[in-house]
């Protein structure tokens, strides 16, 4: 009886005021889910930007996946080097301490937390560079993890090494010089930075802004030196990005950020490497 009454309602000129509760609870549960995550946030964290969070499970294993897949590398070996980072004490050591004893505390949360940095560190692990250029070093927690990828994978400075730029001359909050020769740091716009580089890139790491010029320019700088082989990593997979790997011939992914906790709901990244040639993907690993 009662279920003939509701099918009776649901077809009839009153079924979108009768579905009215309802479907605002499905709508605004998640506005109001997010707003709690907002104010949580506005009460708890001091950041203002390049906000920090950890990736949930399934977020470590879309990036592990796809890096998994352009490295032809087992799955389970690049979950290991997530593991890796997180049971890493010396890099959390340098965070806790930079960040109680600088003027970071006042922006910077104090719990570490490893999204995007995980990300480069796996990315490091499976590419075993020689150059590595990050476009946008902020406070450096990226290019610290970079750094102890190269240490956890026994290789030397000398061998490689990470180029960083930002535009901003007080950034590397988070780096201790060189880190022993690991690091070279530069000001100025990654653009004209990277036109100055006379060296075969073989990761690089876009952390600028998505705007679609600088975009553009960057990706045009970086055509020319990205070597045989060579990773792309974007924190923004625009129209841009993906017209560079379709004209340059490089495998491409997206995956999608999973922030955890956090009300920033994620970026959609671009992960994309270059073919090798033939006679050296027949002789190398990865
Ligand atoms: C998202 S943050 C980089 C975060 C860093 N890679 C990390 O993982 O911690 C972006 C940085 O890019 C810098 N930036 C923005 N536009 C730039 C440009 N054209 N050239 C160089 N740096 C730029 C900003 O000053 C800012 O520090």
């Amino acid at each position: 009886m009662g279920s003939r009454w509701v099918t009776r309602i649901k077809y009839s000129p009153l079924s979108r005021l009768a579905a009215l509760p309802m479907r605002a609870r499905l709508g605004l549960g998640a506005t109001a889910r997010h707003a709690g995550a907002v104010l949580r946030w506005l009460a708890t964290s001091r950041e203002w930007a390049n906000f920090s969070y950890d990736l949930t499970p399934q977020g470590v294993d879309a990036v592990a996946c796809a890096i998994s897949v352009l490295g032809e590398r087992p799955l389970e070996e690049v979950r290991a080097w997530a593991d890796e980072l997180k049971r890493d004490a010396v890099f959390a050591a340098r965070y806790a301490g930079r960040v109680r004893g600088s003027r970071l505390r006042h922006i910077t949360d104090p719990e570490l937390r490893y999204g995007r940095c995980l990300v480069r560190y796996l990315l490091v692990r499976a590419a075993e560079p020689r150059l590595v250029f990050e476009a946008g070093t902020d406070r450096g927690l990226s290019t610290w993890a970079m750094v102890r990828a190269l240490q956890h994978a026994g290789l030397p400075p000398g061998r490689s090494c990470i180029v960083t730029v930002d535009l901003a001359d007080d950034r590397g909050e988070l780096l201790d010089g060189d880190e022993g020769g690991y690091v070279q740091r530069l000001v100025g716009d990654s653009v004209q930075r990277l036109c100055e580089l006379d060296a075969p890139v073989d990761l690089f790491v876009h952390d600028t802004t998505s705007d679609e010029a600088h975009m553009r320019a960057q990706l045009a700088a970086l055509a020319p030196r990205l070597a045989p082989g060579g990773w792309l990593h974007s924190a923004w997979f625009t129209a841009p990005f993906v017209e560079h790997c379709q004209r340059h011939g490089l495998r491409v992914l997206q995956y999608a950020e999973q922030p955890q906790g956090h009300w920033y709901p994620g970026s959609r990244c671009g992960i994309a490497r270059a073919y090798l040639p033939a006679a050296d993907a027949a002789t190398l690993g990865p």
